[in-house]
């Protein structure tokens, strides 16, 4: 291990599993902490899940589990458990993201982890957190934003409720774990104790619409005049791609019409003259519907049928170069491999190839947290149990005659099958 990472020196004993745990402790390796993914010998459920190469890990995993070694240890096993208990002694955090109560069956709830070490930060993703009408359910990332409030408030005004394709249930909640998870350690720096961090996915998709409940408490004082649409009941409607902030916004269609040839253009108040004045000259500029922003607000889907007329004669890359001339904020919708060939990803290191002993050549995402001095490696995912031996000989001191016992006794075996 290295030491010289934001986060080197910092050992996680990762139990996350599917996507929201994952994510986060992903982050958190390639900060340069010491991640140690806890499997059951049959290892995380997205190994062999959406499997593009046969045999081989797929990318839902690899994606999400880089930067961290893979140990197996069998929790329902009474050895198992005892390797566990000594792991949990030398970690800084444990992290997990099972369903309600799990860890409590194992034997090992908070109170319990606490009390075989009171440093260690325990950090928990559950759908709905542990106490409340919900606090039973299991959860995936489209319960969450359903829950939340995201799908009530995405898609089209009169169409049904829509997902985003951002994970905002699933790796929303893994980066608020990672900030609470770091908050608590600066904490135990001043206290020496460890304590107890929860993300309920529900909460953290309620943080992420935030903007929706502005909109929500606005509706008590009148109709929500950006909203490109007069009709309003008493909660937060769809907007469609309306901008949904203080400045008008849409996606506007461009050359040649594909699925993905779009512009997203913002008419803030202070460059409209100018758009105006490139789009339909004086005329345009003087035209009483768009004078100030109250008219133009009134009045955009005129505006915005007017701005898809000129976009008609350009691409998206076009009509970009256009408007960043005259200084309107606007952004080409990127398609994946739009994004996948952009020079401007690549010299953010935030598409990059990697190598992998089963699958060969392939690309994880890079790092969006860029630290002047914690310069990041990322590493390719482990193979399931990887590194137990690695892991229980160099940290936890078995020799190999033990660790052979421990195999014996059914430490790294397959759990008994779940009814
Ligand atoms: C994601 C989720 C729905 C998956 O549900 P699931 O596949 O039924 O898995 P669970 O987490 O409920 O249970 C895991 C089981 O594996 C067992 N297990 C986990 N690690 C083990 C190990 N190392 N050794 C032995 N058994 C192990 C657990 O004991 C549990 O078995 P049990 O049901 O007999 O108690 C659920 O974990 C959940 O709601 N998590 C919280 C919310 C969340 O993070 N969702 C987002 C996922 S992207």
């Amino acid at each position: 291990m290295t030491s010289n990472k934001a986060l080197s020196g910092i050992r996680i004993l990762d139990m996350t599993h599917v996507q929201a745990g994952p994510t986060s402790s992903q982050l958190m390796g390639f900060l340069g902490a010491d991640v140690i993914k806890l499997e059951s010998p049959v290892g995380d459920a997205t190994r062999g899940q959406l499997r593009d190469i046969p045999e081989a890990d797929s990318l839902y995993f690899t994606m999400l589990n880089c930067n961290k070694r893979s140990i197996t240890v069998n929790l329902k096993n009474d050895k198992g458990k005892e390797i566990f208990t000594k792991l949990i002694e030398t970690c800084d955090v444990l992290m997990e993201n099972f369903g309600p109560g799990v860890l409590d069956r194992l034997g090992f709830g908070w109170e319990t982890v606490h009390e075989i070490n009171p440093r260690i930060v325990m950090a928990s993703i559950k759908g709905f957190g542990s106490e409340g009408p919900y606090a039973a359910f299991k959860a995936y990332e489209n319960v969450a934003q359903a829950m939340g409030g995201a799908m009530s408030t995405s898609g089209l005004f009169d169409g049904p409720p829509v997902v985003t394709g951002a994970q905002i249930g699933d790796s929303g909640t893994g980066v608020h774990l990672m900030a609470g998870i770091l908050a608590a350690l600066i904490q135990r720096e001043r206290t020496g104790r460890g304590q107890y961090v929860e993300c309920a996915m529900m909460d953290c998709v309620m943080n992420l619409t935030r903007v929706k409940w502005r909109d929500h408490q606005r509706l008590e004082h009148g109709p929500l005049s950006e909203y490109g649409h007069q009709e309003f009941e008493d909660f937060t409607p769809r907007a469609g791609n309306d901008s949904g902030g203080g400045q008008l916004g849409n996606a506007i269609q461009c050359k040649p019409g594909g699925p993905n040839d779009y512009l997203y253009i913002v008419v803030q108040e202070h460059v409209w003259n100018a758009l105006a004045n490139r789009v339909g000259g004086e005329e345009l500029v003087n035209d009483s519907r768009f004078d100030n922003i109250n008219v133009r607000r009134a009045n955009q889907g005129e505006m915005w049928d007017l701005l898809t007329e000129f976009a008609s004669n350009y691409t998206k890359r076009e009509l970009m170069g256009i408007l960043n001339e005259i200084n309107i904020p606007c952004g080409p919708i990127m398609s994946t491999a739009d994004l996948a060939n952009d020079d401007h990803v690549q010299l953010r290191e935030m598409y990059v190839e990697l190598d992998h002993p089963e699958r060969g050549k392939w690309y994880n995402l890079g790092c969006p947290m860029k630290l002047s001095d914690s310069p990041v490696e990322i590493t390719r995912s482990p193979l399931l149990g990887e590194h137990t031996e690695e892991i229980l000989e160099g940290i936890l001191g078995y020799k190999s005659r033990e660790i052979d016992e421990l195999k014996e006794a059914g430490a790294f075996s397959r759990p008994p099958r779940r009814q």
